[in-house]
């Protein structure tokens, strides 16, 4: 185990993560006592339009996975249009391998429903739901408790703080399915249909929930808006890079001694983040990774002093995501992993367009044909001309994101997936696991 060296863990910027370590950090008592609601009192003081100039001085980017410039977002809400406004926080975290919205929600839910009321005072809206997913049982208590707390002490309700505004707070609990965190789907389910992908344009900021303006902003992005009220967009943006501002919770899963969430700037690499999480586990040494789920292309060792940032990453050949960084070591198989991803999104494609629908079925069957050792070169070309008619071909990003690891993999793991066609490595899956591979 590497300990790290004090400028690595001076790379840590808890801001996010701050209480989550204090007695009882999701009792509003103990959230009071450090900082809590004082934001909100700041803010019903000031005008919504100053708060939405703010959010967008502050640099402040979507944690959801497409780093969409929050401030802007809220911008394009009409104003003076008479229809009800809506703030919908996307609590539905299912991209695999990511873990910072849940424990936040867990640790710290004060910080996100005091991030509800401030923003949808900014945006004008008086009704707000937090659309959690299904699974997520224990959050979603610690959650409706602290609203229940907050209601209790007049931060929520009619007149909040004899402010004058008014915000009725909603949690609602999904059914757990990937595409559902796909922000038109959600507004889709949430509404009581069945979650799928709207077609875009009229987007949610005119054309929302129930048809009415409404922004969708991630966990993380909705608990960043309170500590930038507090601190002020110059102090956010000491943290973090020029274009990808502030601190980011990086969940680290894996090969590794110490997994978790680790809240840096903007900007860390992996090779500090690895030091911070105690270095890779002994006898394993890194061979591929996701900087941001597995929706994201595998990066490979050579890129651990890539900086995690939109730009950064981007810039790598990837996509920066959710921050969700799983580590794999030279006893894993690239092939394998991506096989197993693959299974998931064909599992959760919501069959709405042919490219990821049928895509990702044949691909599924042509990874457990080579996994079994009956693969053939002419199926690599095959996986290829499969990603090209599914990328920028589906109706949402999960078609897209389900390519990124076959391509990637391709890329930089070829000789892996030759081995198996030519027979130097063992087949990892049994005759029977290959039912209609073929
Ligand atoms: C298949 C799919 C799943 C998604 N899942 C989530 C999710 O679980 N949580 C989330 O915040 N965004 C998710 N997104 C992104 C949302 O569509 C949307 O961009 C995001 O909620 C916007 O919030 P932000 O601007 O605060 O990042 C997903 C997108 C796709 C295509
Ligand atoms: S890309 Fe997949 S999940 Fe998205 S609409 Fe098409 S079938 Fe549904």
């Amino acid at each position: 185990m590497t300990t790290p060296r004090p400028e690595t863990l001076a790379k840590l910027t808890p801001v996010l993560t701050k209480r989550w370590l204090s007695p009882d950090a999701w009792r509003i008592g103990t959230y009071e006592q450090l900082d809590g609601y004082a934001a909100l009192r700041k803010a019903l003081k000031a005008h919504p339009d100053d708060l939405i100039q703010l959010i967008k001085d502050s640099g402040l980017r979507g944690r959801g996975g497409a780093g969409f410039p929050t401030g802007l977002k809220w911008g394009f809400i009409p104003q003076g249009d008479g229809k009800p406004h809506y703030l919908v926080v996307n609590a539905d975290e299912g991209e695999p391998g990511t873990c910072k919205d849940l424990p936040l929600m867990t640790h710290d839910p004060h910080a996100l429903v005091e991030g509800v009321i401030i923003s949808s005072y900014a945006i004008r809206a008086n009704r707000a739901y937090i659309y959690i997913r299904g699974e997520a049982v224990h959050a979603a208590r610690r959650l409706r408790n602290a609203v229940q707390e907050a209601y209790d002490k007049g931060y929520l309700g009619r007149n909040i703080l004899r402010s004058g505004y008014d915000l009725e707070l909603v949690v609602h609990s999904g059914a757990g399915a990937y595409i559902c965190g796909e922000e038109t789907a959600l507004l889709d389910s949430l509404e009581g249909f069945r979650g799928q992908p709207r077609l875009r344009p009229p987007f949610p900021a005119t054309h929302g929930l129930y048809a009415s303006p409404t922004v969708v902003n991630n966990v993380g992005t909705i608990a960043s808006v309170p500590p930038i009220v507090l601190g002020g967009a110059d102090w956010w943006k000491t943290m973090g890079t020029e274009k990808s501002s502030g601190p980011m919770i990086y969940s680290l899963s894996g090969r590794i001694v110490n997994p978790g969430q680790y809240e840096c700037s903007m900007g860390v690499t992996l090779r500090e983040l690895l030091e911070l999480a105690g270095g890779m586990q002994p006898g394993h040494n890194l061979r591929f990774w996701t900087p941001g789920g597995s929706s994201t292309p595998l990066l490979a060792a050579e890129h651990l002093d890539v900086p995690l940032d939109f730009e950064g990453v981007a810039a790598a050949g990837s996509i920066l995501g959710t921050t969700a960084t799983q580590i794999f070591s030279d006893q894993d198989c690239p092939v394998y992993a991506t096989y197993r991803w693959l299974e998931f999104y064909h599992h959760e494609s919501c069959g709405k367009c042919t490219p990821c629908r049928e895509g990702n079925y044949w691909m599924v069957r042509v990874y457990r044909r080579i996994l079994a050792g009956q693969g053939t070169h002419e199926d690599l070309d095959t996986l290829l001309d499969t990603c090209d008619n599914i990328l920028g071909r589906s109706f949402c990003g999960l078609g897209d994101g389900a390519t990124s690891s076959v391509t990637s993999s391709l890329k930089y793991f070829k000789q892996d997936y030759l081995d198996y066609i030519e027979g130097r490595t063992a087949p990892k899956l049994s005759d029977k696991q290959l039912v209609g591979a073929h």
